[in-house]
């Protein structure tokens, strides 16, 4: 069963890029009271990225987007539409795509920022797929970029753990019958979102509750994305979630029966980092030679808002 309409879209390369700063959790020691064990333990993270001083997100994004054009074989000035979802822009406004499209020298491309938290990689996907199997757009760049260090408070420990800086890419465009997306499944309830929210300039969470959300609606949303792509649980060769806590993830596989091999993971080295966490996971996938044509892959993620979204693809 096909419920995608139109041109069949999909991914045609890949990129991701993160700061050189390390902020691991011994140096969240000296600064926070938290223990290495205690985070390891709670979330999985062990180390993050941080921007340096003079970065913003459309620097992030600028790198990632090079790479991601260069695998797709894209010249910049052939872009059509430029999507970056991200909830750290540079600035209020222009939006920090427009400031990418002028940096990549991407005239003919149309720009637009996307604001869904952690699941706005997945928005970003569904809103460009669309646009592309209606034919109005041959190709997009999809970005999922974040420096979340400038809106973290450091004197807070149930957050600062968490948090880290980074972008990942992708271009998408055309693909053969048969690959490309299969399905999407974008969800949002406002009345969470007291949940997760940015207060004085800064990220507020309620762990737990968000904690009990993201593992009933990472369920949820991956089992409604495979019933309307028509494929079972079974036949997922990789699963990339939003990278939260590790115990999350670890209930998202239990409930598909998958293997922790299946999975892409790396808030051991990144945290999360919203909406670029999943796209910088799969461009690392993607650069190991993990993923193969016609694998099929699950994407999902939740956030603030609240928010969800997920997707089945078929490389
Ligand atoms: N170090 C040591 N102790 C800590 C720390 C820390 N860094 N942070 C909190 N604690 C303490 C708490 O104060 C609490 O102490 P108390 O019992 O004396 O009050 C104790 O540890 C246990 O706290 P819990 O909240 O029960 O810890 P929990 O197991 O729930 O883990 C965590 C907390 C990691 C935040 C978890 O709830 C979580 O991952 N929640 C989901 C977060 C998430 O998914 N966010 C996603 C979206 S982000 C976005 O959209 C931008």
């Amino acid at each position: 069963m096909d419920e995608m309409n139109g041109k069949p879209v999909g991914i045609r390369g890949t990129g991701m890029y993160v700061p050189e700063r390390v902020l691991t959790n011994k140096d969240l020691e000296q600064m926070v009271d938290t223990s290495d064990e205690w985070i390891v333990t709670r979330t999985g993270m062990r180390e993050r990225r941080i921007a340096a001083n003079d970065q913003s997100t459309s620097d992030l994004a600028y790198e990632a987007a090079l790479e991601a054009l260069k695998n797709a074989n894209l010249p910049a000035e052939e872009l059509e539409l430029i999507v970056v979802a991200t909830i750290t822009p540079d600035l209020a406004f222009p939006s920090t795509a427009c400031i990418l499209q002028d940096r990549l020298g991407a005239r003919k491309a149309a720009a637009f920022d996307l604001s869904a938290a952690c699941s706005g990689f997945i928005y970003g996907l569904a809103n460009a797929s669309a646009l592309i199997a209606s034919g109005m757009y041959k190709n997009a760049l999809v970005i999922g970029a974040e420096c979340l260090s400038k809106i973290t408070d450091y004197t807070d420990r149930n957050t600062c753990i968490l948090f880290g800086d980074g972008a990942g890419a992708v271009v998408l465009g055309e693909v053969p019958e048969g690959r490309g997306f299969r399905s999407f499944e974008l969800g949002a309830d406002g009345s969470g979102g007291n949940l997760l929210h940015s207060r004085n300039k800064y990220i507020y969470m309620d762990g737990k509750e968000v904690f009990k959300f993201a593992v009933k609606i990472m369920n949820s949303a991956a089992e409604e994305a495979l019933r309307k792509a028509g494929i079972a649980k079974s036949e997922i060769d990789l699963l990339v979630p939003h990278q939260a806590n590790i115990r999350i993830i670890q209930y998202a596989l239990e409930r598909l029966e998958l293997p922790e091999s299946k999975c892409a993971i790396n808030l051991d080295r990144y945290g999360n980092v919203s909406a670029a966490s999943i796209p910088i996971a799969l461009a690392e996938a993607d650069r190991e030679n993990r993923i193969r044509p016609g694998d099929k892959l699950l994407f999902v993620g939740f956030g603030g808002g609240l928010t969800w979204g997920a997707s089945v693809l078929i490389w």
